[in-house]
């Protein structure tokens, strides 16, 4: 890259609504034990009805443009990562520039599912390495519950609602991102997808009636997928990047299942206190996983000028993305708390 790119600021937010292990014993044939060892979630985040992508986006942007010191009218793009959109059309990168007032801010959506931040950090930080933006909103977040089959225990059981926003902007010679990984493989597009509702098969009274406005999984392939790609796009990221597993200060990886992130940690050789998991509050909330778990960290005080971040995430499509970051000098963990 010609100029360093990092973080200079991020932002979260969750909707009130908390649904738990036991509330979902009385909506499905599950418990409270099968979820937590299945999958190390305990509860989960719900937007209500009047509530859209848009409305946690917002929060969070706000959130993540105060801390960082950036103002809305200095945004030169919002990219927005997300697969529930507010519709399918303006995107919900629009309807937020509009509400942000970010007046000189070109925006566009992104559909790249669970690793979608990591796409848009990437896809964020080459306009500003090239010269050609210096302020960019990257968002991931999601309202899966709108897409949820509430009646299949398969899937209900895994998803949350919530927001979580960087601003990205130029620092200090040798800071920032330091490696992107991006990968695709859409021979696995069957193992998680909505049906219907596009423009393979429009919405009819039909699809609605059959539930295929909801999204299908197959768990176990995406399971097996999900750990062999964690370790093979760690690897790669780590190895562009130019340091070595023991320099990772801090792992922030997508919150789908506990027993995939102690496989991926397992095999970096970790310590516990240098992950992030956050899933047993929120579930799995796709794209704002992993921007929701920075800024609690960043909060949290466990993040510092120099550190080396590992981010990384696999997702429907199939796709998946890593990236290296070192935390600039000049964003002092005592910011978080402005
Ligand atoms: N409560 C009780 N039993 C359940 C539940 C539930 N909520 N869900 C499934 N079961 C049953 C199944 O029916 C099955 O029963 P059977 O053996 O009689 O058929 C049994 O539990 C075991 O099912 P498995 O699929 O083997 O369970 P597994 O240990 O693989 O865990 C899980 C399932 C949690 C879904 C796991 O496969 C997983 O996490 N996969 C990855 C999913 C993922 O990360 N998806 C998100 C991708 S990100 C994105 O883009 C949105």
């Amino acid at each position: 890259m010609t100029r360093s790119v990092g973080i200079l600021g991020t932002g979260s937010y969750v909707p009130e609504r908390v649904l738990t292990n036991h509330d979902l014993e009385k909506m499905v044939d599950t418990s409270d034990e099968w979820i937590v060892t299945r999958t190390g979630i305990r509860e989960r985040r719900i937007a209500d009805e009047h509530t859209a992508s848009s409305d946690l986006a917002y929060e969070a942007a706000v959130r993540a443009l105060k801390k960082s010191g950036i103002s809305a009218e200095e945004l030169d793009l919002i990219l927005v990562a997300t697969v529930t959109p507010d519709m399918f059309f303006p995107s919900t990168a629009c309807l937020l520039q509009d509400r942000l007032g970010a007046k000189k801010a070109a925006a566009f959506d992104l559909s790249a599912a669970c690793p979608g931040f990591i796409y848009g950090l990437a896809t964020g930080a080459q306009f500003i390495a090239s010269g050609l933006y210096r302020y960019v909103l990257v968002i991931g977040v999601e309202t899966l519950s709108k897409i949820t089959d509430w009646k299949d225990r398969n899937t209900c059981v895994l998803f949350g609602d919530g927001a979580g926003a960087a601003v990205l902007g130029p620092v200090e010679d040798g800071a920032g991102f330091l490696s992107f990984v991006l990968g695709a493989d859409g021979s696995g597009k069957d193992h998680l997808y909505i049906p219907a509702g596009g423009s393979r098969k429009p919405a009819t009274c039909e699809t609605v009636e059959a539930n295929e406005h909801t999204l299908r999984m197959n768990g176990r392939e995406v399971f097996k997928f999900a750990v062999r790609v964690m370790n093979s796009a760690t690897d790669e990221a780590i190895e562009k990047a130019g340091i070595t597993r023991e320099d990772i200060d801090l792992l922030v990886p997508h919150q789908a299942n506990l027993r995939i992130i102690d496989a991926a940690v397992e095999k970096l050789g970790l310590s516990s206190e240098k992950v992030v998991v956050n899933l047993d509050r929120y579930g799995n909330m796709s794209s704002a996983s992993i921007p929701v778990a920075l800024d609690e960290a960043w909060e949290e005080g466990r993040i510092h000028g120099g550190d080396h971040l590992l981010f990384v995430a696999f997702g429907a499509g199939l796709t998946w993305g890593a990236t290296v970051l070192k935390w600039s000098e000049s964003i002092a963990p005592s910011q978080a708390k402005k």
